[in-house]
């Protein structure tokens, strides 16, 4: 694991954005693995800036979601789909079949389907305040791929400041395993501010925790790439 810390989440969004960008130039069939939530947004907003002055094609790239919930269509404007579109997609030259969501219709053939573009070459990760990586959950068992859960109060109570109020939260969600994501050739994850600084500080630790997923990521076998901004590396002081 290579740890960087950054003055801001907006340096971040920068530097990631450059890696990513370098790399779709090299190989413009590169499988992408994207996270929604807040933690991606300076990066896809910074990728798209780059793409669009550098003219880089999206034509040929191919992306795999994290996550989605369950009971969400594509046009409620809290579904990832929407939110992919939204921040990402609608700016860049994608291809229309380009993208792939884990739903209830694909589940059992989302990490057949992963393989068959030959794996994901770069994943990017958030993290949750209690240590989840994509919708895995403490004790989510490493070997799980593509699955449903049923969300912990914890996350449920984190992502309601995304909805009107907290009923409106999904309880379940499909969402790649622990063994999807360890599979990935590259993982990048970012974690910026206070609220991520105990779980981040568990994941480094250099071993892995089942009560904290991201940990498993000690486990990987490919490059791993932490970023994390002043305010999360101060917390774990
Ligand atoms: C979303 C995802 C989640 C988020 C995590 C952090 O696709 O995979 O694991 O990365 O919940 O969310 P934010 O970035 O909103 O703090």
């Amino acid at each position: 694991m290579e740890l960087y810390v950054l003055r801001s989440k907006e340096e971040i969004g920068l530097e990631v954005a450059r890696r990513i960008v370098e790399r779709v130039k090299e190989n413009p069939n590169i499988v992408l693995g994207l996270a929604t939530g807040s933690t991606p947004l300076p990066t896809y907003k910074a990728i798209v800036k780059y793409s669009l002055s550098e003219n880089v094609s999206y034509k040929n790239v191919t992306t795999f979601n994290l996550d989605e919930y369950v009971g969400l269509d594509e046009n409620n404007n809290q579904s990832y789909r929407f939110f992919m579109n939204d921040n990402l997609f609608k700016y860049l030259d994608f291809g229309t079949t380009s993208h792939h969501f884990p739903s209830l219709e694909n589940i059992s053939s989302y990490d057949e389907e992963i393989e068959k573009y030959g794996g994901i070459d770069i994943q990017i990760l958030g993290i949750g305040s209690n240590g989840h990586i994509a919708f895995n959950e403490p004790f989510t068992d490493i070997k799980e791929k593509t699955h449903v859960v049923k969300l912990s109060e914890n996350t449920i109570k984190d992502n309601s400041r995304f909805f009107n109020s907290i009923d409106e939260v999904p309880t379940k969600a499909i969402t790649m395993g622990l063994e999807t994501i360890l599979k990935s050739k590259e993982i990048i994850l970012i974690a910026t501010g206070k609220n991520k600084s105990v779980a981040v500080k568990k994941m480094l630790e250099g071993t892995y925790d089942p009560s904290c997923p991201a940990s498993s990521l000690n486990l990987a076998k490919c490059k791993v790439h932490i970023y994390i901004d002043d305010e999360c590396y101060e917390g774990m002081k």
